[in-house]
């Protein structure tokens, strides 16, 4: 899936834009393009693209602009993540099975040091225990798991709460 906006529409860095719109990426991992179809019992009936589009409308309400994302590619959702710089105000991302194996994904959300959230449609701490590790969680400013496509809408009300009243955080990143 492509990005909403044109890399072409290049936009000047986050921190001297004149806009108040805020721009979150959404970056969705391997696999993710099969939602609606991929094992319906565990995930759910709804597309990607339907989710896409509710994050979509509920960011609007809040005066803010969705850009998403997806790849079953680790380096092209390395490369979308480094042109967030700038660009975006903000992460939401399911990074699917790279959550438990990716440090290139990692280094990469640290590398653009924009606040992130993880996001899981199921409750990865109650599955099979490979899953119970996230790589990705130490450069999250938080995470959202088990509500299925409502993980990522709770995801989005969190991070913009968070841009305008961010969190102080003391825990140290694993
Ligand atoms: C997932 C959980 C991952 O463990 C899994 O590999 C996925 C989806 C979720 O949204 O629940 O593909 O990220």
């Amino acid at each position: 899936m492509a990005t909403r906006r044109s890399a072409k529409a290049a936009r000047p860095p986050a921190s001297t834009r004149r806009s108040t719109v805020l721009v979150v990426l959404v970056v969705h991992g391997p696999n993710l393009n099969l939602l609606g179809e991929r094992d319906p019992a565990r995930y759910g009936r709804t597309t990607l693209a339907e989710i896409d589009r509710e994050l979509a409308v509920r960011a609007a309400r809040q005066g803010a602009l969705i850009e998403s994302y997806q790849s079953n590619v680790e380096g092209e959702l390395v490369t979308r993540i480094q042109q967030a710089r700038g660009r975006a105000d903000a992460i939401l991302i399911n990074a699917a099975a790279y959550t438990h194996t990716s440090v290139a994904l990692r280094d990469a959300l640290e590398a653009v040091a924009l606040p992130a959230v993880e996001v899981h449609l199921t409750h990865v701490a109650r599955r099979e225990p490979f899953r119970h590790n996230s790589l990705i969680a130490g450069a999250c400013v938080g995470m959202v798991a088990g509500f299925g496509p409502a993980s990522y809408y709770a995801a989005l009300d969190a991070i913009l709460e968070h841009l305008h009243r961010p969190v102080r955080r003391k825990e140290s990143r694993p």
